[in-house]
């Protein structure tokens, strides 16, 4: 029987037929019982001997720990996002590496509208001014918002979330305007240039992975680059974002403001400058937290880390990262 290591009581519960469930029915299972995630050595320590890890997107998976931990042949990350490991160090050694599409995409998708509106109606000040007694008799001028009916919306990354987000703006009569690497045929919205997307667009929503190539994308000259009366959703990571240069621009005017749901660093110091912005809407990273959504991760994790362990059998896990990573396996040890 193969030994893993899970780095979180995984969602779903433990019943019959629930990922725990079946992962304890095909697997010696070493379950880390923190809410918070094994540091770094933690991780080093529990995962001795093991043939699989089931992690979250907070541990860090690299070479130094695939090095000292040569039993290691798969790496199944509970998250569609999956920069928390080194690929390239994972392929090198062997190592397979899979991930959860698909599962979070509309909870997500949901979270960025739920962002966008939120800003747009500044429901957070709103409820300020309840708490603090600043709510007087209902006036015509006071607290007013931006209208998101018949606007615009310009997506940036246009995957399978951006493309959900997309498809829930044609309830609001919006007009969709995507850019990316190119055009997709089957999105709902139209491809333009990045440059034409942030002067024309009333939201601006950002779906990217995170990579060399989109760390910092949205910067200084990015913001500068929107309308002033715009607002910027992010539900991608954190990094993505020049986290200063935002705050900057909705401090400055340069944009009316923003839905975070990731940022930097997650957690966010209770006394980081962000929390000073009342334009900026923050969610502490709960695109996919809903039970449904997170069950259904889970047992896409599950059957990532299942079909991975028994890929030298022939089984090709569905979700998996990094293909060429099979022809250098490192087998059954
Ligand atoms: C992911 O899956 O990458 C999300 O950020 C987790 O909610």
């Amino acid at each position: 029987m193969s030994h893993v290591f899970v780095t979180r009581a995984l969602p779903g519960g433990a019943g019959a037929g629930s990922p725990m469930d079946r992962l304890h029915a095909a697997c010696e299972v070493n379950l880390w019982a923190g809410d918070a995630p094994p540091s770094t050595d933690e991780l080093l320590a529990r995962s001795e001997g093991v043939d699989g890890l089931l992690t979250m997107l907070t541990e860090r998976i690299d070479g130094a720990l695939l090095d000292a931990r040569p039993s290691i042949r798969v790496v199944a990350n509970m998250a569609v996002g999956y920069d928390n490991i080194d690929v390239d160090a994972c392929t090198e050694r062997g190592v397979l590496v899979t991930n959860t599409p698909g599962v979070l995409t509309d909870a997500t998708a949901d979270m960025a509208w739920a962002l966008l509106m939120a800003a747009a109606r500044r429901l957070p000040e709103g409820r300020t001014a309840i708490e603090d007694g600043s709510w007087g008799p209902w006036s015509p001028t006071w607290l007013l918002g931006a209208d998101v009916t018949g606007t615009t919306l310009g997506i940036v990354g246009p995957g399978r979330i951006g493309a959900a987000m997309a498809r829930r703006a044609q309830g609001f009569e919006m007009r969709v305007v995507y850019s990316g690497r190119s055009a997709k045929p089957d999105f709902p919205g139209e491809f333009v240039s990045q440059d034409e997307l942030l002067a024309t667009s009333d939201y601006v929503s950002v779906h990217v992975p995170l990579n060399d190539e989109t760390r910092g994308m949205c910067d200084t000259a990015f913001f500068a680059r929107m309308q002033p009366h715009a607002i910027f959703v992010n539900t991608s990571r954190g990094p993505v974002v020049d986290q200063p240069a935002l705050l900057a621009a909705v401090e400055r005017g340069t944009i009316a403001g923003a839905g975070l749901d990731v940022m930097t660093p997650e957690p966010l110091p209770v006394d980081d400058p962000l929390l000073r912005a009342p334009g900026i809407v923050l969610a502490p990273h709960l695109g996919s937290a809903t039970p449904r959504t997170r069950t259904r991760m889970a047992h896409l994790a599950v059957d990532g880390l299942l079909a991975g362990l028994s890929a030298e059998d022939g089984v090709r896990p569905e979700h998996l990262v990094n293909p060429e990573a099979l022809a250098r396996s490192r087998g059954t040890r």
